[in-house]
């Protein structure tokens, strides 16, 4: 694998600070590991050498195993940090966890962690290339690229294209990245869910604000599904699961009345019966889990570019 572009970057902090070309690099990229992933031998020695530490502040299922196996498919040395078993507990700064672990000798750096802002301000006190995997309610951009990315595969390039983002926009950052990734691509994005959940002068990114599901059902050619973000609600935002479901929920009544195919998407993980109801989560409209297959792909190729930066 081989490219003379390169990414306008040396960190993936948020989709924010891509450029265009920039997320079409990593697309291209991403198609060529996809097809390394579908051999039998599903490993290149394109990270040989190179160090990666993955440094998890908060729960991850998908995106920790992705980044592990992207990792290892390039042939990187791996080493996993979980907060909730290091000495963070002991009340060690961010800044001495991380610069302990690079004086060991590592060369890049995966992050997930509760605080937004948390990668900026280590990008300022460190040389390691740092990536984003998910930083409080900010930006999650490489679960944006592997979205957009699989919406591409499914529907043909995004421009001009209607995709809906619902349920509670105001916690996510999987909401935010994907409105910077999509409007970059030229899309028409929405989102939707109750008042509460929209953060106020959303529409300034440039996307619609509904309340209406039927109404944004009819209005998209892509759903992409989004949770109840409870661990990150300190106060009542709706009356009741029951009623977020009854009034936001996305069912299998719901999409049968329009009479015409949309695509589904979930970011995961899914909350069965509130969000979206089964039938509709595993319909043969339903890309969730080649978005988890995409995200090896993906991260394969920030990996790649972000490593030939160094
Ligand atoms: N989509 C996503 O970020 O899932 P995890 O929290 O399991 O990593």
């Amino acid at each position: 694998m081989a490219t003379e572009q390169q990414l306008s970057t040396k960190h993936i902090l948020g989709i924010k600070y891509l450029t265009e070309a920039d997320i079409r690099l990593i697309f291209e990229t991403a198609r060529s590991f996809k097809e390394v992933l579908n051999r039998p031998i599903k490993k290149v020695p394109s990270l040989r050498d190179v160090t990666v530490a993955n440094l998890f502040f908060e729960d991850s299922t998908r995106t920790r195993i992705s980044f592990e196996l992207a990792e290892k498919r390039l042939s990187a040395d791996v080493v996993n940090f979980s907060a909730s078993s290091s000495s963070v507990k002991k009340g060690e700064t961010l800044l001495d966890t991380v610069n302990n672990i690079l004086s060991m000798k590592v060369d890049m750096v995966v992050m997930r962690h509760p605080a937004p802002g948390a990668h900026h301000f280590l990008s300022q006190h460190i040389d390691a290339n740092i990536i984003n995997a998910g930083d409080g309610t900010h930006e999650h951009p490489t679960q944006a690229l592997l979205d957009a990315f699989s919406m591409e595969e499914k529907v043909g390039g995004l421009e001009g294209k209607h995709v809906a983002i619902f349920g509670d926009i105001l916690h996510s950052r999987v909401a935010l990245s994907n409105i910077f990734c999509l409007r970059k691509l030229g899309a028409h994005v929405r989102v939707c869910g109750p008042p509460t959940l929209i953060p106020k002068y959303i529409d300034k990114l440039g996307v619609e604000v509904s309340h209406n599901v039927k109404d944004s059902l009819r209005w998209c050619d892509i759903a992409n599904v989004l949770r109840i973000q409870l661990e990150r609600q300190d106060i009542k935002y709706f009356p009741s699961l029951r009623e977020y479901a009854q009034y936001f929920g996305i069912s299998k009544a719901l999409l049968d009345e329009l009479g015409r195919p949309i695509v589904i998407m979930h970011p995961g993980p899914i909350n069965r019966g509130v969000e979206i109801t089964s039938d509709v989560a595993d319909s043969e409209h339903s890309i969730i889990l080649q978005q988890v297959e995409n995200g090896v792909a993906i991260r394969m190729a920030a990996l790649y570019l972000l490593a030939a930066k160094r």
